[in-house]
């Protein structure tokens, strides 16, 4: 079996996701790491034997990296992506794809000329229940799916970069609405085109950290009259929540991907126990396994079987792109108060659809 050299390009929260999902990946090993803090740089590298760079060209020069993995703040990724396609190198990258649709298509863009691979990182498709869930829709078991409801929601990001709403492209909508946009694509079935969008967003909390907005609703309308809801939020309390439902004319299903089977009450604190929790005595919910519940573990089996076995992957850029357009209008009816359409470049997704025609799923 090949190996596959990964290059994990930033090493903070979503880096270690990323690398702790590779742990039981056959043939693959992080080579190399960068990350600009110096710091987080050496730790990472003491903890997982990787070599580390200082720069994202360095590591797109790293000629042991086959497969860069972007897990930086979302104003890099289209910096990280050109490097690493200019480089000849396969590509993986976090959602949000890009910070708008014109800067994903870029990536798309350059992907597809540079007959790079790429996968798309969008995790809690790849939550078990998830893809369970998939498979009951597929086979009928709800009858016809009608809507799909997502509602996800904590107390506000960890990082300064997502709080710059000019720099990070947007809020709580482009932060997690790009999970509930994908997951609603990937239940309804990705042939059926998003057409128009319809959302309300403001800064009802967080005045003094953000001028992006903390709470948001949204209305994806498919091509078939069909309809998805995302409900998102930064000022949520009580720990993450990421649950996501299915209804169909004969059933409905619920997965909620923030909660395991656990709830402790405890007096003193025991560690990290689970994704922003918002307490560490009382009532808990720890997740042992929050990398594959995640989604991580099944995400990255799937990226780098792909890679090494020339296969298309379950998520391109070119779903990453069309969740970025779906988003794009969702900011639009913001400010217009109207439904807005989905709009794509089509002679774009058209040539990077055939560039994958002759791989296999
Ligand atoms: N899939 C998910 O559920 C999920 C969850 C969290 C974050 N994310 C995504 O991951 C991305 C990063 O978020 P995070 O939470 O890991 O942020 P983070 O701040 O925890 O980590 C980012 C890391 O990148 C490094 N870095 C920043 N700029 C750099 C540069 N130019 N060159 C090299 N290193 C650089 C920082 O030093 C830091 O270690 C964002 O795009 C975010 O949307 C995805």
């Amino acid at each position: 079996m090949r190996h596959v050299g990964v290059g994990m390009l930033g090493t903070g929260f979503i880096g270690e996701f990323h690398t702790l999902g590779l742990r039981y990946v056959d043939g693959a090993r992080v080579v190399a790491h960068a990350d600009g803090n110096a710091e987080r740089r050496a730790a990472f590298a003491e903890r997982f034997g990787s070599r580390a760079h200082d720069s994202i060209e360095a590591l797109c020069a790293d000629p042991d990296v086959d497969l860069v993995v972007v897990s930086l703040p979302n104003q890099f990724h289209r910096e990280a992506v050109l490097r690493a396609a200019a480089a000849g190198k396969g590509v993986a990258c976090t959602k949000p794809l890009g910070r708008s649709a014109a800067e994903a298509a870029d990536m798309l863009r350059a992907v597809t000329d540079a007959g790079v691979f790429h996968a798309y990182l969008e995790n809690v498709v790849f939550n078990p229940d998830l893809l369970r869930l998939r498979d009951m829709v597929a086979a009928g078991s709800l009858g016809r799916l009608t809507t799909v409801r997502a509602r996800e929601g904590h107390s506000g990001p960890h990082a300064a970069h997502f709080w710059d709403a000019e720099v990070a492209g947007g809020g709580a909508l482009l932060d997690m609405a790009s999970h509930g946009t994908e997951v609603a694509r990937f239940l309804f079935g990705k042939e059926l085109p998003a057409t128009e969008v319809f959302a309300w967003g403001d800064t009802l909390v967080h005045r003094d950290r953000t001028t992006g907005e903390d709470n948001a609703l949204m209305i994806i309308r498919f091509a078939d009259g069909r309809a998805a809801s995302c409900d998102v939020s930064w000022s949520s309390k009580g720990g993450l929540e990421g649950r996501f439902e299915a209804w169909g004319d004969a059933g409905r299903a619920v997965v909620d991907i923030s909660v395991g089977s656990m709830k402790a009450f405890i007096e003193r604190p025991s560690g990290y126990l689970v994704e922003k929790a918002d307490a560490d005595t009382g009532w808990v919910f720890p997740v042992p396994d929050e990398v594959r519940v995640h989604g991580h573990d099944l995400m990255m089996a799937d990226v780098v079987g792909a890679f090494r076995d020339g296969r298309r992957p379950t998520e391109t850029f070119g779903d990453g792109y069309v969740v970025n357009a779906i988003l794009d209008a969702a900011y639009r009816s913001m400010r217009s108060g109207h439904w807005e359409p989905v709009t794509l470049d089509e002679p774009l997704v058209a040539r990077a659809t055939s560039s994958l025609a002759g791989l296999s799923a």
